[in-house]
């Protein structure tokens, strides 16, 4: 079973790479996570994402956005915490998609392709109003994926009215199910709703995740306490290594 050492919380709430920064090198088998990306603004501004200007879930309506030109240090850490052998799966948009590829590349990862969030239905918008969202999908090393017959459109309907761009915990299983086995450590550095680290827990995986927003830090613990049979203000203090060694803490994980 994997382990981290055990000063890791579950939940942390740092930036992004300064979070990845105190992680090991190779601790991590799978990470999965979706940036607040600067195109996010510009769709915000322009009216397309004005619904999430009423989330109940942040204080300021809205969450700060990661720069571009942050994604080199970002996909620097990300690249060195995952082990050997693993994939890395990046939730963004297709503009974010032409700024993030070669930045990852170019600090060691393999671009597969993009995986396709077809969210069914329409969104807001007009110009080819938006449907799918893009999932970058890289490796570190080799690893197999679990299944072979798995297509690269997801087809999932999207959250409504829950933080802003939550993503379904089915999206998230889905990578998951191909990209570890139970008991692997999953890892988001800007877990939001904490829509990954659900996903996680449900198939039996271990997660760790962070994020900068206080409103992000209650609902995540609020969500995982559900798995942990702790009090929620705990789980940010309890660790991987509680969860893998205190036998009730393993039994609650549904
Ligand atoms: C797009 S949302 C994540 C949504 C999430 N995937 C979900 O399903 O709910 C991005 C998150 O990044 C957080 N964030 C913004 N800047 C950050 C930073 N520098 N470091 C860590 N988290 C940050 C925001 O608070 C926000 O919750």
């Amino acid at each position: 079973m994997s382990k981290l050492n055990n000063s890791h919380k579950i939940l942390s709430q740092l930036d992004a790479v300064e979070w990845l920064k105190s992680l090991d090198d190779a601790s991590i088998d799978l990470l999965i996570t979706d940036p607040p990306y600067e195109s996010l603004e510009k769709h915000r501004k322009i009216g397309t994402t004005t619904r999430l200007k009423e989330s109940k879930s942040s204080s300021n309506q809205w969450f700060s956005i990661f720069p571009n030109d942050r994604f080199e240090e970002l996909f620097i850490e990300v690249f060195r915490v995952l082990k050997k052998n693993s994939h890395f799966y990046l939730f963004c948009d297709s503009e974010t998609m032409f700024h993030a590829k070669p930045i990852a590349e170019q600090v060691g990862f393999k671009f597969w392709k993009p995986i396709i969030w077809d969210k069914v239905k329409i969104g807001m918008g007009y110009h080819y109003r938006a449907r799918y969202e893009n999932i970058l999908f890289f490796e570190k090393g080799k690893r197999k994926l679990n299944n072979f017959s798995i297509p690269d459109i997801i087809e999932c309907p999207r959250i409504h009215k829950g933080y802003p761009t939550e993503k379904p915990v089915d999206v998230s299983k889905v990578l998951i199910n191909q990209s570890t086995d139970p008991g692997e450590i999953v890892a988001d550095p800007f877990f939001g709703s904490c829509s990954i680290g659900v996903a996680a827990f449900e198939l039996d995986r271990n997660f760790i995740g962070n994020d900068i927003a206080d409103g992000a830090m209650e609902i995540a613990q609020e969500r995982l306490s559900k798995y942990i049979t702790t009090s929620t203000k705990e789980i940010t203090e309890k660790t991987v290594e509680d969860i893998n060694l205190v036998p009730q803490l393993s039994l609650a994980l549904v």
